[in-house]
């Protein structure tokens, strides 16, 4: 089999950024020794019961209500994989995989179905135990995400993460579960991708709560999130490590912006000014040296502000208390990463985006190469080389912070047979391994997702799973893709092994899982 990276590779002009790709051959490549492994789900795409047992109405169970074809198949997540009643075929598939935790979060509105700690939902906590103590039976370490994506709907109406009291609203939601499962649950996940919550949600029409309130509650969201996260830390570090031992972590999302010409000055700033931007307005505050929004985006937001005649910046800097707050506000720095563009600027760029906005703050143009795709599938670009520069960016610019990959992983429109799953897998983690080599501190590798799931605004049409779910059948049932036996042989043997093919005709539960 030829391995299309290496087609990625030749399409690309500059031939440092072949890197990853040209050391990858057919040699097997060993993970170090104490590596982890895991999956990873969201509550909203995979639990279903929307209003079983209490639950209260979160903004995605209100938006797909509101307006029922909105998502691509006009779908919804009332049902999604039903995982709320069949959670034991969940930690079954987990066993099948022999993976060491699961990454999944909480519903918010299951647990405090007022949004608030005046009343803690007893069927929702039973639900979070069994699924949890289901994990543990079989040594699987549960890995819990307590905000991904789901804000109760009353907080959205009382201007949800554009509300500072939300940091202390949410504050409250973290102590609760810290002290409901706690004992048990030793990685904590504060926000997953809040560039997603506050640039899509606040900032634009792609996801909800859909208020393209643009250059202005995108920043708002972010900073509101970001002091939210860090009070949520320091309530965990203060009144829960001691006892419980675990770790409190943020994860971001992250596109690699590469310069399109590297030897151009302009493209290079572009490039830096889009990362800045996308991953390191998140990522600066909590894990610089400085702490704070980074200058770049200071610097940008506050001369196009002046500029369009604002009487302040529209970025809400934090003050210097709030800045030592936030900064060191994380144990590890939890990676989601998927794919790249190509960045860059001169005089076409000037008007490009409207404005004001976060685009044309970013004051870049992006876009991917059609060369990067592989497959029917034009979701996920496949550029593991910028998978390794992210990562050796990470190392240089944060004094190398232990890193957890949170999620990667790859789109198809279904199927079992996803040799194009494969290709990405493979050549995301030799491009990991890579990074590895030369000293990144990489801990734990996640793959998004067991199976698939509401996959959003596009609904049901893109699949992300190793396990293909069949939304025809109420009892959704789950079967192994051939990446799921893939993985899985990654897994058990600890290394990459391009040339691997596996048996699909049965999966089995290897002995000690
Ligand atoms: C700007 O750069 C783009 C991408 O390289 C190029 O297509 C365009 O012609 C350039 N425009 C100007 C005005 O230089």
């Amino acid at each position: 089999m030829l391995w299309k990276g290496f087609l990625v590779c030749a399409a690309l002009l500059a031939l440092a950024e072949c890197k990853a790709a040209r050391s990858v051959g057919h040699e097997p490549r060993k993970f170090p020794d104490g590596f982890l492994f895991g999956t990873a789900t969201a509550s909203y795409q995979i639990e279903g019961a929307w209003d079983k047992d209490g639950k209260s109405p979160n903004i995605w169970d209100h938006m797909t209500h509101s307006d029922p074809c909105l998502i691509k198949d006009c779908s919804n997540g009332d049902v999604a994989d039903d995982s709320y009643h069949l959670y034991k075929r969940d930690v079954e598939m987990m066993r099948e995989l022999g993976i060491d935790y699961y990454r999944f979060s909480m519903s918010w509105t299951r647990l405090m179905p007022t949004s608030f700690s005046d009343y803690i939902n007893p069927a929702g906590v039973e639900f979070y135990n069994n699924y949890i103590n289901e994990m543990m039976k079989y040594n699987i370490t549960p890995m819990v995400t307590l905000y991904h994506w789901d804000l109760p709907q009353k907080l959205q109406e009382m201007g949800g993460w554009t509300n500072p009291n939300i940091v202390d609203w949410y504050a409250d939601y973290a102590r609760t579960v810290y002290s409901l499962f706690g004992d048990r649950v030793k990685f904590w996940i504060t926000m997953n991708e809040p560039n997603i919550v506050c640039y899509n949600g606040y900032g634009d029409t792609s996801m909800a709560p859909r208020l393209n309130l643009k250059g202005v509650a995108e920043y708002l969201c972010a900073k509101n999130l970001l002091m939210a996260h860090a009070k949520a830390w320091h309530i965990y570090d203060e009144e829960f490590r001691s006892t419980q031992g675990g770790t409190v972590s943020i994860t971001l999302s992250s596109t690699w912006f590469e310069p399109e010409d590297k030897n151009n000055e302009d493209h290079v700033q572009a490039a830096e000014d889009s990362n800045q931007f996308d991953w390191g307005q998140y990522a600066h505050p909590i894990f610089s040296e400085s702490g704070g929004f980074p200058p770049e985006m200071v610097k940008n937001i506050g001369a196009k502000s002046a500029a369009q005649g604002f009487a302040r910046s529209r970025l809400p800097e934090f003050t210097e208390e709030e800045k030592a707050y936030v900064r060191g506000t994380s144990d590890y720095f939890g990676l989601n990463h998927y794919s790249s563009k190509l960045a860059y600027r001169n005089e076409s760029a000037y008007g490009y985006h409207e404005a004001p906005s976060f685009f044309d703050d970013t004051d870049t143009v992006s876009y991917n190469l059609e060369e990067w795709k592989i497959g029917e599938s034009d979701f996920v670009k496949v550029t593991p080389w910028g998978f390794y520069n992210i990562l050796t960016k990470i190392r240089k610019d944060y004094n190398n912070p232990s890193v957890y990959i949170t999620e990667n992983g790859f789109a198809t429109l279904g199927g079992l047979e996803d040799e194009d799953r494969i290709t990405y897998y493979r050549s995301y983690l030799a491009a990991m391994l890579d990074a590895i080599d030369e000293g990144s501190d990489i801990k734990a590798y996640t793959a998004w997702s067991i199976m698939d799931n509401f996959e959003w605004m596009q609904g049901y049409t893109e699949r992300f799973g190793l396990y293909e779910v069949d939304y025809s059948d109420p009892a959704r049932p789950r079967t192994p893709r051939k990446s799921a036996f893939v993985y899985k042989e990654i897994v058990r043997t600890r290394t990459l092994d391009f040339d691997y093919e596996p048996d699909t005709t049965v999966m089995t539960i290897d002995e000690g899982h």
